[in-house]
């Protein structure tokens, strides 16, 4: 249930309760001191049930929904803080309240690494498990004989490493031409240290040269076949993308893409939202927050009792949407 309220007339009292099968929220709108006296706390029953409706009041004065559960009241005599107003007593998830903004989305934090993903495919007539682990092992014997060459590519600046090669077999749809009926498809990223001293363009020269020497996409494998040959089985694609931001340090984020974003970030959802699905962050439900940025899970506000002198605080985070 929720009431959009506003306030706006200019009579002395108003006090009304609203009914629906869930919950019952009496609200109470008591004239400030002089006033207090002459109209003490009492209710009377909105003749409607205003379910998304409007009431409007003006002047000054004290409000407060009474919610017929211990704990959940919600004050609305902050200044300024009108928006919707809930009772939410059994604390539940207030799913079916729809997001009403989306939030500036994608946080981000500077990574302090970024990496290249490489995937090296070969071809071979059998998926054995003696045979993945033969090719696991050549690769790794690989990787070190071409660590130097990296290096030298990478230069005195940044400092390149492979990380272990993932090997994964199965049937071969793709490169069927090339012959072989399962397709090995061994991923590894190539890691190196983000300086933001560096420019763009020097990382994206370390990466042509790197394609370059090491997968020789430009020309073929043929060039390069020798650096990741395996005995047995035959190299017949090299797909090494981008420099992309290492993220692993952020929960929750992403990383971006150097080429395409021009820099390299962790990007997440901010304080108070949540990532559910695409490029977006959506708030947390009403009556809930959350703790941090990046956050995993939206958590129940704390009740009014607790709000001591942070009153306005988690009206605003807990209540209000802009
Ligand atoms: C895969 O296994 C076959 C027979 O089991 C063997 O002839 C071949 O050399 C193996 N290939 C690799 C790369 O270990
Ligand atoms: C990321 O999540 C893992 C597993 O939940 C946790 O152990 C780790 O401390 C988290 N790292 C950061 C930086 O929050
Ligand atoms: C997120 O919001 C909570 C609640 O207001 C606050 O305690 C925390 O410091 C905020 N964290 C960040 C990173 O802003």
């Amino acid at each position: 249930m929720k009431v959009g309220l506003s306030i706006e007339a200019n009579r002395p009292v108003m006090v009304s309760c609203i009914r629906s099968l869930v919950i019952c929220i009496i609200i109470c709108a008591l004239w400030t001191i002089p006033f207090l006296v002459a109209f003490p706390n009492s209710c009377i029953n909105l003749p409607n049930q205003p379910l998304h409706g409007k009431f409007t009041i003006t002047g000054q004065f004290i409000m407060r929904i009474k919610c017929l559960a211990p704990n959940t009241d919600l004050p609305m005599n902050a200044a300024g803080s009108g928006g919707v107003l809930i009772c939410d007593p059994n604390g539940k998830d207030l799913t079916e309240l729809p997001p009403l903004y989306d939030p500036p989305c994608l946080e981000y934090k500077k990574p302090k690494e970024v990496h290249i993903p490489v995937t090296l495919t070969y071809t071979s007539d059998t998926c054995d498990t003696a045979n993945i682990t033969s090719v696991e092992n050549a690769l790794s014997q690989l990787q070190s004989n071409n660590l130097k060459s990296l290096r030298t590519i990478c230069g005195t600046q940044l400092t390149c490493f492979y990380t272990t090669a993932d090997v994964e077999c199965a049937n071969n749809y793709n490169f069927i031409q090339q012959g072989g009926s399962k397709q090995i498809d061994a991923t590894f990223k190539i890691h190196a240290n983000y300086e933001q001293t560096l420019s763009n363009s020097f990382y994206l020269n370390v990466l042509k040269d790197i394609r370059k020497n090491m997968f020789a996409t430009d020309q073929g494998i043929s060039g390069t076949a020798q650096l990741w040959n395996i005995h047995g089985i035959q190299f017949v694609y090299a797909d090494i993308t981008a420099w992309t931001a290492s993220c692993s340090g952020f929960n929750r984020t992403s990383g971006s893409n150097l080429a395409i974003h021009g820099i390299a970030s962790c990007r997440g959802c901010p304080n108070h939202t949540l990532h559910y699905a695409g490029d977006r962050c959506d708030p947390c439900p009403f009556n809930h927050y959350t703790t941090t940025d990046f956050a995993s899970k939206c958590v129940l506000c704390p009740p009014e009792y607790k709000w001591g002198a942070s009153r306005e605080k988690w009206i605003k985070i807990c209540y209000e949407r802009p």
